[in-house]
């Protein structure tokens, strides 16, 4: 089944010049873009998107990481793309993220972990709204699709 989920290229992949090679990843994979674009968290928007964790005793730290540069957002379609886009993505903690996710490949801290992904149907409808008005959001086909979805 076609999805969409959303992702975030936190301030340390920016910071690091690993937007390229991270949406490279999704793009080679065979998932869409279908929205992209850079912008700051300001600390309203972290805190309603963090908000599952705002008892944690992490909270504050996440809060000042995610608003402290700029990020990149993008909206990634594709069949089944919350799961296709977790396992690329790898574990959230690097100790146990595989080799060849996105985290084991380039993550050595829990809290700057390179990126997030929405981990349900339901939190990737509410993240992709959260971060993309509908007009920023692009339906279009791919000419090559029809030789990796059939
Ligand atoms: P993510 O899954 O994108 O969203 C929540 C983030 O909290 C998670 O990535 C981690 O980067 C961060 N975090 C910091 N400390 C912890 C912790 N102890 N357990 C889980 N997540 C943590």
């Amino acid at each position: 089944m076609a999805q969409r989920t959303l992702i975030i290229i936190k301030p340390d992949g920016v910071q690091r010049g690993l937007v390229g090679e991270i949406l490279g990843r999704f793009e080679r994979r065979g998932l869409k873009l279908v929205g992209l674009k850079l912008m700051s968290v300001d600390r309203s928007l972290a805190e309603v998107h963090y908000a599952v964790h705002k008892e944690r005793p992490f909270f504050a730290d996440l809060i000042t990481f995610i608003t402290a540069a700029p990020v990149v957002c993008a909206v990634i379609e594709g069949p089944e793309a919350i799961a296709v886009v977790r396992n690329l993505v790898g574990a959230t903690r690097f100790t146990e993220a595989a080799p060849g996710s996105i985290r084991g490949d380039f993550a050595l801290d829990l809290t700057m972990n390179l990126i997030h992904a929405s981990d349900a149907p339901e939190t990737a409808e509410q993240e992709v709204s959260l971060f993309f008005a509908p007009d920023e959001i692009v339906d279009y086909a791919r000419e090559g699709d029809r030789w990796v979805t059939g």
